[in-house]
């Protein structure tokens, strides 16, 4: 559990347990991601914007609007329990109101939702800086991410391939009356139908499976790494790709690193738990002074990134994000580049991944090594048994969200010429 999820959880401790703490966690969530949408049918009904000091009769409207465009609550117990929640916070006051906007909006959410139509940052629920910057960088597929960043996520398994076949694992899941579907390029993905407490999904304890959306399970094949071989895994935490790399080959040297000790915390957790073995390394990727000097046969550079090929998993980042962290985000992508490409053998593979949807923060960091350095190659980049995958870049793939229903994700795979 991380982030968001962490926080509802802590805050809803003492209070709620089972269905209510997961309805607080549905409202929370979908309020973050219809916002714009909430926020602009909010306005039509208010005839003065609330103050700053309204907060949180202005978040209840909007999780009271949220039940009421997206649930299936009756109309009348959405209002009812607005109007309680209003007492129980000390608002009295923002009774009336709160019962006038939800009524109205319930009289006139067809005209209401008309009007929205043509405002594509409430239409779409995003901010428009990321609609423009999506419309720019994917001219023919930008209504299609964003409809897909705002699809609840389905929840992927990655089976344990040094301890299990998927379909073995599949099986295991049917016995326990779980329903899974296999992704068609992700070798050890499964997709639950229904959503589960993952610590009792068979021999979770025992290692036997972990949590990893599909997409994300590209890169450890990606990086083709062999028996006996010295990989990097930079930007590691909290170590989904670092495992499922020693699940398909444990017999190599593997260094993880990481920029925080506490995000550490939990790749040394996930190896435990997967009873598989790493240097641990806690510090800054972009630069080398932590580095023994000696060169590795294959990297993995997960680099930081705007996360915007994760949004239906994080609807958080669509508030948090802002335009002006790209071109930040950017720069520290190249200096990580520029910093480990030293430490990659001639004859090595280094395997570029983020999980942005942003071509700056993706083909042109490749762009930006190529430019200042003579010997790198782009490979192609080949999966065993699918000829097409992904969108092809100018150096690269972009894997799109909701392509397959994964998560968005950008792979590209470099070389180094022998001197
Ligand atoms: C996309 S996440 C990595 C996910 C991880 N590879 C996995 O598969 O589980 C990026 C990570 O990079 C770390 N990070 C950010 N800046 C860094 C830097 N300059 N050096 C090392 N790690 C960094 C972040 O703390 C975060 O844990």
């Amino acid at each position: 559990m991380q982030g968001r999820s962490l926080v509802i959880a802590r805050s809803t401790a003492d209070v709620l347990e089972g269905r209510d703490r997961a309805l607080a966690m549905e409202l929370v969530n979908g309020v973050l991601r219809w916002y714009w949408k909430l926020d602009f049918l909010l306005n039509q009904f208010l005839q003065k914007p609330l103050r700053n000091k309204e907060q949180e009769v202005k978040m209840l409207l909007l999780m009271a609007l949220y039940e009421l465009t997206e649930l299936s609550t009756p109309d009348y117990a959405v209002v009812n329990e607005a109007v309680s929640a209003s007492k129980a916070l000390g608002k009295q006051w923002a009774k009336a109101l709160i019962n006038g906007v939800l009524r109205n909006f319930i009289r006139d959410q067809e005209v209401v939702l008309k009007k929205m139509q043509p405002n594509q940052e409430a239409f779409y629920s995003h901010p428009y800086w990321l609609i423009a910057l999506l419309k720019q960088d994917w001219p023919e597929h930008w209504q299609a991410i964003l409809e897909a960043n705002n699809q609840r996520p389905p929840l992927w398994l990655r089976v344990n391939a040094a301890q299990n076949k998927t379909q073995s694992y599949q099986t295991m899941l049917e016995v326990q009356g779980l329903v899974s579907s296999t992704h068609p390029f992700a070798a050890q993905a499964l997709k639950l139908e229904q959503g589960v407490d993952v610590t009792s999904l068979p021999g979770f304890d025992q290692g036997l499976v972990s949590v990893q959306d599909a997409g994300a399970q590209l890169a450890a094949g990606l990086l083709d790494v062999h028996k006996g071989q010295r990989v990097l895994d930079l930007c590691a935490a909290p170590g989904g790709k670092t495992c499922h790399v020693l699940e398909l080959e444990p017999d190599i040297e593997m260094v993880a690193v990481e920029l925080e000790e506490s995000r550490m915390v939990r790749v040394r957790e996930n190896l435990d738990r997967l009873n598989l073995k790493a240097e641990l390394i806690v510090a800054d990727a972009s630069d080398a002074s932590w580095w023994d000097g000696n060169q590795f046969d294959r990297i993995m550079v997960d680099a930081p990134c705007s996360s915007t090929g994760v949004i239906r998993r994080h609807p958080d980042i669509k508030t948090l994000r802002r335009k002006q962290d790209i071109a930040a985000l950017a720069e520290v992508q190249q200096k990580i580049l520029q910093q480990v490409w030293q430490m990659l053998k001639p004859g090595g593979k280094l395997l570029y991944v983020t999980c942005s949807v942003l071509r700056q923060e993706n083909e042109a960091q490749i762009t930006g090594l190529l430019a200042t350095h003579k010997d790198v190659v782009v490979l192609d980049l080949i999966i065993k048994g699918s000829a097409e995958w992904g969108v092809a870049c100018k150096h690269g793939r972009q894997l799109l969200p909701g392509e397959n229903d994964n998560d968005g994700f950008y792979f590209c795979c470099l070389s180094k010429l022998a001197e």
